[in-house]
C-alpha cells in the first residue's frame, strides 16, 4: 500500500505523521515544490520508527511525481494561504492553478488513485479537482466536514465535560466559517441527545465558536491550523486502507442528493475502499435545509470564480 502526500507544509508534515504512526501504508511519499523541504522532513519522520516503532519507508521528493506511482490515496494540501490584501478570487485563483497542475501530475503516475483534498478553499477545490480530472467521483473526497465534526465534539466536550470519542455529531454543508452548519440536533453523547443536556445559550455558543474554530486557531497562532487538519487527512486515509466504511462528514458532488446537483459539499459519506461509497440520508428542520440551501449558494458563487 503506497500513500502520498502532497505540500510538506505544516498540514501534510502533520497528516504523513499520523499516516505513519497508524501502520496503514508500506511506503509514504511527501513531495513539495520547495527544494529539499520533503526530504528533510521525510527523513526527520522516518528516524522516529525506531521510537515509535512502525515500518513505513517514507521518502520525501521535491516534485518529482514519479517517486509517487502507484499511490493509492494521494492527499493534496499544497497551495498558499490568503495574504493581507489577496481577495479571495486572487486566492482561488492561485490554488486553482496548483491544485489543478498538482492532479494532472498525480493522476499521470496513479491513475487509478483516490484523491483527498484538504487545500483550501477546500469546496471549491474539491470541485475543481472534480470537474478538471474527469474521475469518478467516488475518488474525489474533500475533508472538510471531517475536520469540522472533530472540533463540533471538542466543544461539546468541553461543556458536557464528557470524552470526545463519546460524542456522535456532525457538521454538514460548506467549510467556510460562515457556511458549515453544525448539526446540534442531532448531537448525542452516546445515544443520549445533547439538547437535552444543554441550555439554548450553550448550545448557540457551541455552535458559534464551531463555526469560528478555524479562525479562533488562526489568530492565536498567526498562521492556520494544522494537527487536527492532519489527523483529519489520516483518519480518511485509514478508513480507505483498511476499507473501514467508516462514516465522516466529507465533500462530495452532489447528483440531487440533499436537493443539490453539479457542486461538491459536506454530507455524511461512508469511506472505503472505493474512496467515498454511499451518501447518507438525514432528516432536516426547515432551518437546517434553508441553512444548507444558502451554504451551497455561498459555494457555487466561489465555484464560478473558477470560470
Ligand atoms: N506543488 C507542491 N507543493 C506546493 C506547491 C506545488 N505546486 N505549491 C505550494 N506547495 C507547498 C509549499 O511549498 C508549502 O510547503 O505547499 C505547502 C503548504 O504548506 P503551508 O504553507 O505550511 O500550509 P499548511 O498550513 O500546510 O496548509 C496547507 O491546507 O488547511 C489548508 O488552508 C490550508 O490551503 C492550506 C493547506
Amino acid at each position: 500500500m503506497k500513500v502520498t502526500v502532497i505540500g510538506a507544509g505544516a498540514v501534510g508534515a502533520t497528516c504523513a505523521d499520523n499516516i505513519a504512526r497508524a501502520g496503514v501504508c508500506t511506503e509514504l511519499v511527501l513531495l513539495d515544490i520547495k527544494e529539499g523541504l520533503a526530504e528533510g522532513k521525510a527523513q526527520d519522520m522516518q528516524q522516529t520508527a525506531a521510537l515509535l516503532g512502525f515500518d513505513t519507508i517514507i521518502t520525501g521528493s521535491t516534485n518529482d511525481y514519479s517517486k509517487t506511482a502507484n499511490s493509492e490515496v494521494v492527499v493534496i494540501t499544497s497551495g498558499i494561504p490568503r495574504k493581507p490584501g489577496m481577495t479571495r478570487e486572487e486566492l482561488i485563483g492561485t490554488n486553482a492553478g496548483i491544485v489543478k497542475t498538482v492532479c494532472e501530475n498525480v493522476l499521470s503516475f496513479s491513475p487509478n488513485t483516490i484523491i483527498i483534498v484538504i487545500s483550501n478553499p477546500m469546496d471549491t477545490m474539491t470541485y475543481l479537482a472534480l470537474k478538471s480530472t474527469g474521475l469518478p467521483k467516488n475518488r474525489i473526497i474533500g475533508m472538510g466536514g471531517t475536520l469540522d465534526s472533530s472540533r463540533f465534539k471538542y466543544q461539546l466536550s468541553q461543556h458536557l465535560g464528557c470524552s470526545a470519542s463519546d460524542l456522535s455529531a456532525i457538521v454538514i454543508g460548506g467549510h467556510g466559517d460562515t457556511t458549515m452548519i453544525p448539526l446540534i440536533s442531532k448531537a448525542t453523547w452516546n445515544s443520549v441527545p445533547v439538547t437535552s443536556l444543554l441550555s439554548e445559550d450553550q448550545q448557540k455558543q457551541i455552535v458559534a465558536d464551531t463555526m469560528v474554530g478555524g479562525a479562533t486557531l488562526t489568530k492565536l497562532i498567526g498562521t492556520s491550523a494544522w494537527y487536527a487538519p492532519g489527523a483529519a487527512g489520516s483518519a480518511l486515509v485509514k478508513s480507505i486502507l483498511r476499507d473501514e466504511k467508516k462514516l465522516f462528514t466529507c465533500c462530495v458532488a452532489l447528483d440531487g442528493e440533499y436537493g443539490q446537483k453539479d457542486i461538491c459539499l459536506g454530507v455524511p459519506v461512508t469511506i472505503g475502499k472505493n474512496g467515498w461509497e454511499k451518501i447518507l440520508p438525514l432528516e432536516l428542520s426547515a432551518s437546517e435545509k434553508e441553512a444548507f440551501e444558502k451554504s451551497a449558494a455561498a459555494v457555487r458563487s466561489m465555484n464560478e470564480v473558477l470560470g
